[in-house]
């Protein structure tokens, strides 16, 4: 019996100790699990004589409902404390500030493609898209480049395979829609393009801007006012526009247009070379073999093209001199459009 009570009081000793849940359950288990203190006790009740067993068998039972109470309660009292606790270390301070979540903006590329492209839509044209990595037939032959054309060369070509390439110019979308279409067709194509070049004007990737019109009585005039009306609400009503004779082989005659230079205003200066001029983009009357490897009628039909770069326009709209920073993604950059 002595043995019991001791029992007792070195529960609540060890009870003292016992400052989370998690203690206090291996306090049971001591105890009062299968194999625990008390539980070997009131086993051993079968061992005794039956005249002392009913007084033995009350002391044990009596402790250990105290031992269950006293547990019972500690743990209700340490289960509210580690409630309040994480109340307290959970709690949301609503008087920080805010986390900042910085705004993304439209790339300076993307801003410069739309407003041309509303520029063209707003004279009635429509946009075609074709794909990046291009047949060979499309890219060349069909612009009337045959395979070993001086003029392949002039575009420093990333080939797939020998029939397949990086698109180098956005010209082959004038061949896919004439292809598909039948005149009258006003189109523009924008998109991105691949040349094997990098320097401080030059990307291996850049993005175009074609534009073509087809129908039956369209005339070099017609090209002539609407880049100038093109350039004009672009850069500004003022901007000074001239052609200059060239060579595409897919446009007869070919045309390159310069602008007056917006850094200098034509004095001559080191971004124009001193000319006065700025050139900005290649265009011409389609070359009728061009007509003939779609199959129109170059009897009927006439039609222009033209494409310009579009970080050069965005280059000389917002006076930045190297093309890198496009593509660089520093945002004090990005930032500024
Ligand atoms: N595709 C030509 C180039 O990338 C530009 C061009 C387009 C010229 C249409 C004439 C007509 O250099």
């Amino acid at each position: 019996m002595e043995d019991t009570l001791s029992l007792k009081n070195s529960f609540l000793k060890e009870s003292k100790s016992a400052t989370s849940v998690a203690k206090l359950q291996q306090l049971r288990i001591k105890y009062l699990g299968k194999k625990g203190l008390i539980t070997s006790k009131l086993k051993a009740l079968s061992t005794i004589s039956p005249e002392l067993r009913p007084a033995y068998g009350k002391v044990v039972n009596e402790v250990k409902v105290y031992i269950e109470e006293e547990i019972n309660r500690i743990e209700s009292l340490l289960k509210k404390e580690e409630h309040k606790k994480r109340i307290v270390s959970e709690a949301v301070d609503i008087t920080l500030p805010g986390k900042f979540t910085p705004f993304g903006r439209e790339h300076p590329i993307n801003k410069v493609l739309s407003e041309i492209t509303v520029i063209f839509v707003s004279m009635g044209f429509e946009v075609e898209e074709g794909p990046d990595v291009e047949l060979d037939y499309y890219n060349f032959e069909a612009l009337n480049m045959p395979k070993d054309h001086p003029a392949r060369e002039m575009q420093d070509t990333f080939y797939i395979s020998e029939d397949i390439v990086l698109r180098t110019h956005t010209s082959p979308v004038q061949i896919r829609v004439m292809e598909k279409r039948k005149p009258p067709l006003k189109i523009i194509a924008p998109g991105k393009v691949y040349r094997c070049d990098a320097d401080i004007s030059h990307t291996p990737m850049f993005h175009q801007v074609e534009g073509f019109m087809v129908d039956t009585d369209v005339a070099f005039s017609d090209l002539k006012g609407l880049l100038e009306s093109f350039i004009h609400s672009f850069f500004s009503a003022e901007t000074p526009v001239r052609f200059r004779p060239s060579f595409f082989p897919f446009t007869e005659p070919s045309a390159e247009v310069d602008i007056g230079c917006i850094f200098c205003s034509g004095k001559g200066c080191r971004v124009c070379k001193n000319t006065g001029w700025l050139e900005i983009l290649g265009a011409g009357m389609i070359n009728p073999r061009v007509f003939e490897m779609v199959g129109y009628n170059p009897e009927i039909y006439s039609g222009f093209a033209f494409g310009m770069g579009i970080e050069r326009m965005a280059m000389l709209k917002y006076s930045i001199d190297d093309i890198r920073l496009f593509f660089e993604n520093d945002m004090r950059f990005l930032k500024q459009f």
